[in-house]
């Protein structure tokens, strides 16, 4: 277990702050009751359990003396450090030093204490929420930068026709609509009803140059065909997951909550998770792991899933992700990334096809461009992107016979031009304040005549 959560609390006038019983539980329970309070260079105070600040102290005193950042690092870090411990009331004194240094004092007592893996960060509210807007801005316009590239590289203009298919909460869609005013079409397509639900709300205002429909963006030619739309000028795949179905709790997404075990991004068909669980053979579900989540202990955790399923179904989000963190060695020890992460990732992109349906789409959207038509993709991880990269790299590759034959025999010629040599990745700033951002990649092509 590693702490999480956030709480307001208040330092009374002795300068005491008091530790959440749930942050206080980790500590024992994980590292004993002993801490170190550090200030940190953001004005912060970091609440260290004294086996993981041995751990930073002795990685400090291990650094060449010579190392310029040796002495920074003792000055601003080790130094200042004070031991501490609970009082009965679950309560650690803070210093004069420590309180000024975060800007505590008679008229400001109010604290924001926030799990952050291995440490705690105390800081005054005042702080706490001036950081917070300006993360949230940085983040903002970081999202704002993704989303400016893939304009720049649709180029929407007034009378194009667009596929959107992955219109999600319609974000994107209405960039690229308000873009191609007065006459541009926009066609959305999500193979998740509730979020077809949530576009036509936020793109009613374009009235009927919007056209959404519930499908597959593999799915894209046959609802051309429907449609009576002959080819497009320009079309975007945002893949993965959206934020609002990863906070929808019963969806069963994330083990951040306990849910039914269900991952369906299309709730009107198919499979659960928790069907998969409960009936494939340790060797596929050892498979999976490996394959979509490239997990390292694979067939451990499908052991022990059938040894567990054999008492009773599985059937949360929480049971799943426990069951994982004692499979595998380490697991209980606290860590960045949960134990369960790369194998709730597995079953989700199994469960759905994810990956099939990459392919097929690519595939069908370069089909269905109009000659100079773009196609703009943003992957989450790199399974998604290699994908993506190998069907562009093919598709703008002329002649592939082997270099030995004198002449062209394959007859094979370029069918899209790259519009970046390299992918565009999300920002540091934007992976490092928004995790869900991690990886994310854009890339580009543009239809040949
Ligand atoms: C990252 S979100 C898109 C967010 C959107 N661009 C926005 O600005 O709000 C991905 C969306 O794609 C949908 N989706 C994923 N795979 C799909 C597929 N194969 N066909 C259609 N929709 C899909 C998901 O249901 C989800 O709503």
């Amino acid at each position: 277990m590693l702490f999480r959560g956030r709480f307001n609390n208040s330092i009374d006038s002795k300068g005491r702050a008091s530790i959440p019983a749930r942050f206080r539980e980790v500590l024992s329970t994980e590292f004993g009751d002993d801490c170190v309070v550090v200030t940190e260079l953001d004005d912060g105070l970091a609440v260290y359990p004294k086996s993981e600040w041995d751990r930073i102290e002795a990685g400090v005193e291990a650094l060449p003396d010579d190392e310029e950042i040796k002495d920074d690092l003792f000055l601003t870090l080790i130094s200042p450090a004070v031991e501490c411990s609970f009082d009965k009331q679950g309560r650690i004194q803070l210093t004069e030093a420590l309180r000024e240094f975060a800007g505590l004092g008679d008229g400001n007592r109010d604290v924001v204490v926030v799990g952050v893996a291995r440490k705690l960060m105390i800081w005054s509210k005042a702080t706490h929420d001036e950081m917070r807007s300006e993360a949230a801005a940085r983040i903002k316009s970081n999202k704002a930068q993704i989303k400016k590239l893939v304009l720049a590289f649709l180029q929407p203009h007034s009378g194009g026709i667009y596929l959107d298919g992955t219109v999600g909460g319609g974000g994107h869609s209405k960039l690229i609509l308000e873009a191609s005013g007065p006459e541009g079409r926009l066609i959305g397509l999500d193979r998740d009803p509730e979020a077809l639900a949530k576009a036509a709300e936020v793109l009613k205002p374009f009235g009927d140059r919007v056209v959404l429909r519930h499908s597959n963006f593999s799915e894209a030619r046959q609802v051309l065909a429907e449609l009576g739309v002959a080819g497009l000028d320009g079309m975007l795949l945002d893949l993965g997951v959206s934020s609002y179905q990863l906070d929808a709790a019963e969806r069963g997404f994330s083990f951040r909550s306990d849910a039914p075990l269900d991952m369906r991004m299309d709730q009107s068909e198919g499979e659960t998770v928790a069907d998969l669980v409960n009936s494939l053979e340790a060797d596929d579900l050892s498979r999976i792991f490996r394959e979509y989540g490239e997990e390292r202990y694979a067939r451990r955790i499908a052991r022990r899933i059938v040894e567990v399923r054999q008492q009773a179904p599985l059937q949360t989000t929480r049971e799943l992700a426990e069951l994982v963190r004692g499979a595998v060695p380490g697991g209980k020890a606290p860590a960045r990334i949960h134990p369960a992460t790369r194998v709730f990732q597995a079953l989700r992109i199994y469960l759905n096809r994810e990956l099939d349906h990459v392919a097929e789409g690519v595939r069908a959207a370069i089909d269905l461009l109009k000659p100079e038509g773009r196609l703009a993709v943003i992957s989450f991880h790199s399974l998604e992107d290699r994908i993506v990269k190998r069907i562009f790299r093919e598709q703008a590759t002329g002649c592939i016979c082997p270099p030995r034959l004198p002449t062209c025999v394959c007859g094979h010629t370029p069918r899209v031009a790259l519009l970046s040599r390299k992918a565009v990745r999300s920002s540091e700033a934007e992976i490092a304040l928004n995790p869900r951002a991690r990886s994310a990649v854009l890339r580009a092509v543009q239809k040949l005549d």
